[in-house]
């Protein structure tokens, strides 16, 4: 193996733990006569950290694993002459002569990983570094597995979503029949996940539906779920409204459909008796025009306030609606909102909770932002 690879790899496959550099090449251009490497971990995130030692004092850096790589690899090249490297499988060391020559020894692991299982690097259902073919063909990941920089938060996104699915039916025991409804799927990685996710992880032959607005959008996704062999996967043309389906959906899952698609596909769910809803709304625009509160006006008086506030009072009244039909609701983060600002997921399962507190709360709740005339209660009634 080269040190690139005993580098690379070892921060790649999350087993790199320690590294010191000493004896400097050039004593007279470099300060440090030594410099060590250990892995931190900072809210939830794994970084390497240097500490570079002078005479008299310690530095403190911390660097990305990809940037730390190179770092290292350069370090040994051009830098230092003794090199020890520990990672979970092996120790290593390298001495480089003075002509740049680099002689490596491998030895056995002598030392354990300190951070622990908690803060280790996070493990997705679907994981970094092992091709996954529908993200290879979505172009999310290479095809050594590698997660593209920009497709970072969406890969992010589709493994949360499917942590969410798995704990939300860690107590079920599914049978082959059950059905998915991916509404507004749109390019789909949601709705391939979800597949890949049954069939592949949990060995379960669900159905599954992912219907869209754009005609060219499910033209593609129908070619590529032909492509992947994903033989139970249709996708289907229409509109949330029009939609029409005679058997069971025991879950329906929307992923940022736009505006009152949300709302549809809701009621759509209400009015189906779908066991398990899962949804993160979108933008919506008919709040913002009616919500009214004197007592809240110095908010409210603020474009940007009104914005996030009727936003936060769309879905309060989604989840009230819902429990106003038997559902037991829960908001919860989505996802960190430095990756997506729409980052509320509504979960909500169908129980037979006492309803009539939920609609006597349901009711306050309008009267106090003053909203009448709501398309969710206007489309529940047009349906039902
Ligand atoms: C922001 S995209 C999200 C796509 C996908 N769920 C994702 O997260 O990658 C919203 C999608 O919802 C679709 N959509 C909006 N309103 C819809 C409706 N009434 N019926 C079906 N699809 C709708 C749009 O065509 C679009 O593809």
């Amino acid at each position: 193996m080269n040190i690139h690879e005993i580098v690379t790899n070892s921060l790649k496959q999350n087993k790199f733990i320690y590294a010191v550099f000493t004896t400097p090449r050039n004593k007279s251009e470099n300060p440090y006569i030594k410099i060590t490497a250990r892995t931190v971990s900072l809210k939830g995130e794994n970084f390497i950290q240097f500490e570079k030692f002078t005479d008299k004092q310690a530095f403190h850096e911390n660097c990305s694993y990809e940037d730390a790589a190179e770092r290292i690899v350069n370090m040994i090249v051009h830098d230092y002459r003794n090199i020890n490297i520990f990672t979970e499988d092996s120790d290593f060391q390298l001495m480089v002569s003075k002509k740049g020559m680099v002689k490596v020894t491998e030895k056995e692991a002598s030392k354990k990983p300190k951070i622990d299982e908690h803060n280790k690097k996070k493990q997705y259902i679907i994981r970094e570094h092992e091709p996954c073919d529908f993200l290879c063909h979505l172009g999310v990941m290479n095809p050594e597995g590698d997660v593209y920089a920009k497709k970072y938060d969406k890969f992010k996104q589709i493994n949360k979503f499917l942590e969410i699915v798995d704990d939300s039916l860690k107590d079920k025991k599914l049978q082959d029949d059950f059905m998915i409804i991916d509404f507004g799927c749109g390019k789909a990685y949601l709705t391939f996940a979800l597949y890949y996710y049954f069939y592949f992880i949990k060995n379960i032959k669900v159905k599954i539906i992912g219907l869209d607005l754009k005609k060219d959008v499910i033209e593609f996704c129908n070619q590529t779920a032909k492509s992947l062999n994903y033989e139970h996967l249709e996708f289907l043309h229409g509109d949330i409204k029009n939609f029409e389906y005679k058997e069971k959906v025991d879950m329906i899952v929307t992923l940022h459909a736009c505006d009152n698609a949300t709302d549809a596909a809701l009621v759509k769910a209400v009015m189906w008796n779908t066991d398990i809803i899962l949804s993160v709304p979108c933008c919506q625009h008919e709040f913002y025009d009616k919500i009214e509160n004197m007592n809240l006006e110095p908010m409210l008086k603020h474009g940007l306030i009104k914005e996030r506030v009727s936003s936060l009072v769309t879905d309060s009244l989604r989840s009230l609606f819902l429990e106003t039909k038997g559902y037991k609701v829960q908001l919860m983060e989505f996802i960190a909102m430095e990756h997506t600002p729409k980052n509320i997921l509504i979960r909500a399962v169908k129980s037979n909770k006492d309803i009539e507190k939920s609609q006597a709360e349901y009711e306050e709740f309008k009267k106090f932002w003053n909203l009448n005339d709501l398309f969710i209660e206007k489309y529940f009634n047009a349906i039902k």
